[in-house]
């Protein structure tokens, strides 16, 4: 097939979108398909439009050039109105599926999604109800309350119209204070006195105008992915000092990862429903990962559902597909398979 692999963008994750989007698309061009890296903001040199998608093609040229523009994203996204950089909707039209390997705002937040299906264009994963609901931890919470599924007790606040006294919600130290659509654990925090969570919310709300304020659940950390409605092995996630923040995420050696988690069966089927269970309450299309804490009292709390999770060979998801024997280029081809679906069922034909 002839695949964009759609990476960068101008979100606080845009360099760990860069790692997965080279991944994928080299694991994709090993299966076999026509695969091109896009920075989706920076756009693309104009493309031979004969042959858009070489079988020649060089990757590491690719990458180069999307590593040529990090040092002038912040300016050019202040400056120019446009989200999709040179050449890339006319490239994705001609693909035949667009892999989104794009991380936070504008890449996993429904709107490409949105823009995407108006023209016409395929892409992997969730559209943009699910993505947009997923990715608000405040929508989220609502959703899977009524929906009986178990998260940390919490509030949104709005800036400069919140009171920074957690009694007057009801609620007690300690906290965690998170903006309420960012990922990878950008400008979260755990406050444990005023004085922290005061600290805490400056630091939010530096970067949304909403965030979310919850109760701190002390005991392990999971994630579980799904595909398709089934959900894959679980992997536990034991950071060797303090959370899962930023550096423990993508330091290696920082988090020590276990897949198949050590969980009694009961625990594992019943993280495992609340994944799948979660997955079609928001929508989700495709694929997904869903993060998890269980107390030390063993209830389990699910924290969030990640519609574009990390996808290098050493991310998450990908090493739970290797614990049933899926390797990474195989894991990648599913993806595309499961999301040309949507397609087929939606027209009753893949067309
Ligand atoms: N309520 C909570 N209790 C304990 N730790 C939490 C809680 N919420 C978040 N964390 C920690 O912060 C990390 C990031 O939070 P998460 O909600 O998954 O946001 P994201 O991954 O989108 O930044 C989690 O992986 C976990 O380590
Ligand atoms: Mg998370």
């Amino acid at each position: 097939m002839n695949i964009v692999v759609l990476a960068g963008g101008t979100s606080s994750e845009r360099a760990i979108s860069i790692v997965t989007g080279t991944k994928v698309c080299e694991a994709l061009r090993k299966k076999g398909h026509m695969a091109v890296l896009a920075d989706v903001f920076a756009g693309v040199e104009e493309p031979d439009w004969e042959n858009p998608f070489p079988s020649d093609y060089k990757l590491e040229e690719a990458v180069a050039y999307i590593e040529s523009w990090n040092d002038k994203i912040e300016n050019l996204s202040k400056s120019r109105r446009e989200f999709l950089g040179p050449h890339i909707l006319e490239l994705c039209k001609r693909a035949d599926i667009v892999f989104l390997a794009l991380h936070g705002a504008n890449g996993e937040d429904g709107k490409i999604q949105a823009a995407f299906d108006l023209f016409g264009v395929r892409y992997t994963g969730t559209g943009a109800m699910g993505s947009a609901m997923a990715m608000n931890k405040g929508i989220t919470k609502q959703i899977f309350s009524s929906g009986g599924i178990p998260m940390p007790q919490g509030i949104m606040l709005w800036r400069g119209e919140s009171s920074c006294k957690l009694a007057d919600y009801g609620m007690d130290f300690p906290v965690v204070v998170k903006p309420c659509c960012g990922g990878s654990s950008v400008g979260v925090s755990i406050a444990q006195r005023q004085s922290d969570y005061e600290k805490a919310l400056a630091e939010a709300f530096t970067w949304e105008d909403e965030v979310v304020v919850e109760d701190y659940i002390q005991g392990r950390e999971f994630s579980v992915g799904v595909i398709e409605n089934e959900a894959l092995p679980i992997i536990e996630i034991a950071p060797l000092k303090g959370f899962y923040d930023y550096k423990n995420k993508y330091e290696p050696g920082a988090t020590v990862e276990t897949c198949p988690a050590d969980l009694p069966a009961e625990k594992t089927r019943e993280m495992q429903e609340y994944a799948k269970k979660g997955h079609r309450l928001l929508a989700l299309e495709a694929y997904s990962r869903l993060d998890f804490i269980m107390h030390e009292d063993g209830r389990i709390y699910c924290l969030e559902a990640n519609t574009l999770p990390g996808m290098t060979p050493t991310s998450l998801m990908p090493q739970e597909a290797a614990a049933i024997g899926m390797s990474f280029p195989e894991l990648c081809e599913k993806l595309i398979q499961t999301s040309m679906k949507k397609y087929q069922t939606k027209t009753g034909e893949n067309s």
